[in-house]
């Protein structure tokens, strides 16, 4: 999205209290609207995310040819796809937005239609966005990505036969990996992935479920194109990464106790809540583990959050691709726990949204924090507390607009947040809900 700035001020709040059921996922719903897509036979979507990130997916596989009909609940559509092969050629570029996750999942599949052509563009925070991480496994493969200084969009995908590869990720992300697998579906052989640390496998999980022949063995993961590829219905949970705000606030604001209703238990999305759990935050409600996952579907619970102290603690690299949208308040409540909070390895946060160790580091220290940025993270000293009065830019990022809106509710003297319309992009409903907490 562009840079905007409706300012708003969160001012020190009483308890949080109640119930808030987690607005839907945006990692599940990117990837429903786009398999969707990819089907040969309808799919029935329940629970979609309406944000401004979700809503471009919905807009581009809708402009490629599938018919989106909505039904009567919010958030519910029945997608029918062109099937793996049936992509429509388009004159104008696709535009993205904001959605990192879409621009690195369509050339996996747009990259294999022999003959068709696309440009892919989006917002200017989209245009300063490696694209080189999808480009160079997908050339293996004989794709044909045409990309500004040959890493940055707008950029076009010129459909190619493809074959499968083995590719060995150079960083943990399940943007690239799933980008890869789509690529294997409509690649001639067998394509494997292996991953350097396991990441968030919500595209493993429903393509299993739509019976592709996908298989886990170790840290390679690999795919072969399917005979049919057929989804039959999608129920989108609740996101943990959207609830990660209410649920910091709730353990910084003294005397608040809430529950998060229907959020996605996913052991690669809830890295926070275990860190929480370090950090001694009373949280109630059993996260899924490696252990006791399912290959096909996706576990949601029910969050209990209770306020109280908090203790600083590490963050290692290999916890990181669990945690990593979550991060930005791992720096915020490292702010009140006692001692030093770490996070390291985490070098990936320079390429989101914004440069998230600069953004978060340079909005914490506005408020009165002290955190220092590394090259691969941040150390805050806990100070118990934070005195807040400042301003805190969004830069057009979601994620730093929540942020100081939780900053400034926890804080002393309050936070201004400018552009905070930045959170339409994945949670319109972010100051409604927290509003709903705290009244
Ligand atoms: C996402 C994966 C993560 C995350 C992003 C959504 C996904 O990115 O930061 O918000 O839907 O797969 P990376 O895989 O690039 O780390």
């Amino acid at each position: 999205m562009s840079l905007t700035s409706r300012t708003a001020t969160f001012h020190p709040a009483g308890p949080l209290r109640g119930e808030l059921t987690a607005p839907a996922d945006k990692a599940v719903s990117h990837r429903a609207a786009i398999f969707a897509a990819m089907s040969e036979q309808p799919v029935h979507v329940t629970n979609y995310l309406d944000a401004a990130d979700t809503n471009s997916t919905l807009e581009a596989v809708r402009r490629l040819g599938a018919t989106v009909t909505p039904g009567a609940a919010p958030g519910e559509y029945v997608i029918a796809g062109v099937g793996l092969d049936g992509p429509r050629e388009l004159d104008a570029p696709i535009d993205v937005g904001n959605s990192g996750t879409l621009l690195r999942f369509l050339p996996g599949w747009l990259g294999g239609q022999v003959g068709r052509r696309w440009t892919l563009d989006g917002d200017e925070s989209i245009r300063r966005r490696p694209i080189d991480r999808i480009r160079v496994p997908l050339e293996q493969m004989g794709a044909d990505l045409r990309a500004r200084d040959g890493r940055l969009a707008p950029f076009d995908v010129v459909g190619r036969p493809l074959h499968g590869i083995t590719y060995a990720l150079p960083v943990a992300s399940a943007q690239v990996k799933s980008c890869v697998l789509i690529a294997g579906m409509v690649a001639a052989g067998e394509t494997a992935v292996v991953e350097p640390a396991p990441s968030r496998d919500h595209t493993e999980r429903l393509l299993t479920r739509a019976g592709v022949a996908l298989r886990r063995a170790g840290d390679t993961i690999t795919v072969t194109r399917p005979a049919r590829f057929g989804l039959d219905a999608v129920r989108v949970p609740g996101d943990p990464s959207s609830a990660a705000f209410h649920v910091a606030a709730a353990l910084l604001v003294p005397g608040s106790r809430i529950v998060v209703r229907d959020m996605a238990a996913n052991w690669g999305r809830v890295g926070f809540y275990s860190i929480l759990r370090r950090m001694g935050a009373e949280l109630g409600g059993e996260l899924e583990t490696p252990a006791t996952a399912s290959p096909d579907s996706e576990p949601v619970i029910d969050l209990e959050v209770v306020a109280g102290g908090l203790r600083g603690t590490t963050v290692e690299a290999d916890e990181v691709p669990l945690a990593i949208d979550e991060l930005p308040l791992v720096a915020l409540l490292g702010c009140f726990a006692e001692g030093e909070t770490v996070v390291r390895g985490a070098r990936e946060l320079r390429v989101k949204e914004t440069d998230r160790i600069a953004t978060v580091v340079e909005g914490l220290q506005a408020q009165g924090a002290r955190i220092e940025a590394t090259d691969d993270g941040f150390v805050v000293q806990g100070t118990g507390g934070l005195p807040g009065g400042g301003v805190m830019r969004s830069h057009g990022d979601h994620r730093l607009a929540m942020l100081g809106a939780v900053a400034g509710l926890a804080s002393r003297d309050g936070v201004t947040v400018d552009g905070m319309d930045a959170a339409v992009v994945s949670y319109p409903g972010f100051e409604a809900d927290l509003a709903g907490l705290t009244r």
